[in-house]
């Protein structure tokens, strides 16, 4: 097992990351479960292949797991259902000093954060991520949101979890196509800060995904350091260190507002083709070499994911996609940051890109 410790001033936490962490559930809250029932929240396909494992492992600490199962899928990250789960806290009647569980992907944990960040004005929860994508990302740093009509995740709070536990074996039952979406964030921290670990990445991408436990446990620990080491640093993206992490987000976004937010295409999937986009951005304006731009994308064809966007199929321009771009959360007095590459593991956040330069670029890939 790996412990890394997340060193945000007045709220650090662990993150453990191993096998069997969730059969093992009582004992590893210790006193942070303070009462017998314990509310959990989750959505129904992670209840199917992980309540009775949770249930049990509650039980054995003479705790009882009280449940709340939401539909899965990125709808329930809604109004509704938020003001639903705090009324369901309040009936539950969870203190402050209770801690509320999060048993899901990042949609649950999102959702359960918000809630927790303001049931009697923030109450303590614990992120049990049971996707890689949650595991390396969504679990860590604090962020918690919201949909609404005008977008995705422009409703929320920073609110650190008390604990993160990173149970490797519930990757197993996840679906392929969810495990490799997750791998891009694994892939983008190599990107963005490290050229060794996305060495690391060329040599064992493919079989981490087919299953190995040992690289499975490099992965998500080097990740969530990783992830830790910037949001210490830098918690609420004031300082241009945080984001860092959106590289291949402003692209990724774009393509997954035009793909309607739907299964056509995946946040890591748009995530991942984001990042040869911002890679071949990069390229084109002279700041990265070709042969580093293509190296990423051929990562991604080797673990059998998308990259090239001619691929989706898009039925629309370059302008179309720059559209979306204008309704990012990023957009600072006019001016959207993009994250590029001077080389692998060089990324730096560039406020001087012109939209239209954005716009005909991405007129060529779509073409490509
Ligand atoms: N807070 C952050 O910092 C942050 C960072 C990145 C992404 N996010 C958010 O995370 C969300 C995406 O998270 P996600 O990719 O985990 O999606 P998700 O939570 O929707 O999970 C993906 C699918 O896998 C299923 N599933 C989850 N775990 C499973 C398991 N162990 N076995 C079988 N099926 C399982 C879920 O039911 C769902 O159908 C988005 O809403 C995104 O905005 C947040
Ligand atoms: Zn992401």
């Amino acid at each position: 097992m790996a412990v890394i410790r997340v060193d945000i001033a007045g709220a650090p936490y662990d993150v453990r990351v191993g096998t069997g962490l969730l059969t093992n559930l009582a004992a590893e809250c210790g006193d942070r479960l303070r009462k017998r029932r314990v509310p959990i929240i989750t959505d129904a396909n992670v209840h199917k292949a992980w309540g009775a494992v949770v249930k049990t492992a509650l039980q054995q600490g003479g705790h009882e797991a009280v449940w709340r199962i939401l539909p899965a899928g990125e709808p329930t990250k809604s109004w509704d259902q938020l003001a639903a789960t705090v009324d369901w806290l309040l009936a539950e009647e969870v203190e402050r000093g209770d801690a509320v569980l999060a048993l899901g992907g990042g949609v649950i944990g999102d959702l359960t954060g918000f809630a927790a960040a303001i049931l009697k004005r923030g109450c303590h929860f614990i992120q049990l991520p049971t996707t890689l994508l949650a595991q390396v990302d969504s679990s860590v740093g604090g962020k918690t949101a919201i949909n609404t009509a005008a977008g995705k995740n422009l409703v929320g709070a920073f609110h650190q979890p008390a604990l993160v536990l990173a149970d490797l074996a519930m990757l197993d039952t996840l679906p392929l196509r969810e495990l490799q979406a997750g791998y891009a964030e694994v892939v983008k921290y190599g990107l963005l800060g490290d050229a060794e670990f996305f060495a690391w990445c060329q040599a064992n991408g493919a079989a981490m995904l087919a299953g190995d436990p040992a690289l499975r446990e490099y992965a998500v620990a080097y990740s969530v350091a990783a992830k830790a080491r910037i949001v210490a640093a830098d918690e609420r993206e004031t300082l241009g260190l945080r984001a860092l992490l959106n590289l291949g987000h402003t692209f990724g976004h774009a393509l997954e507002a035009q793909t309607g937010f739907s299964d056509r295409l995946l946040h890591g999937e748009g995530v991942a083709l984001g990042m040869v986009l911002a890679a071949r951005f990069s390229a084109a304006r002279g700041l990265l070499a070709e042969a580093d731009a293509a190296a990423i994308e051929d990562h991604f064809t080797a673990v059998g994911m998308a990259s090239t966007i001619a691929a989706l199929g898009l039925n629309c321009d370059g302008a179309a996609l720059v559209q979306h771009m204008l309704h990012d959360k990023k957009m600072d007095a006019g001016v959207l940051p993009f994250v590029l590459l001077k080389g692998i593991g060089e990324a730096y956040l560039a406020k001087d890109v012109a939209l239209t330069d954005v716009m005909a670029f991405l007129d060529g890939e779509l073409a490509r």
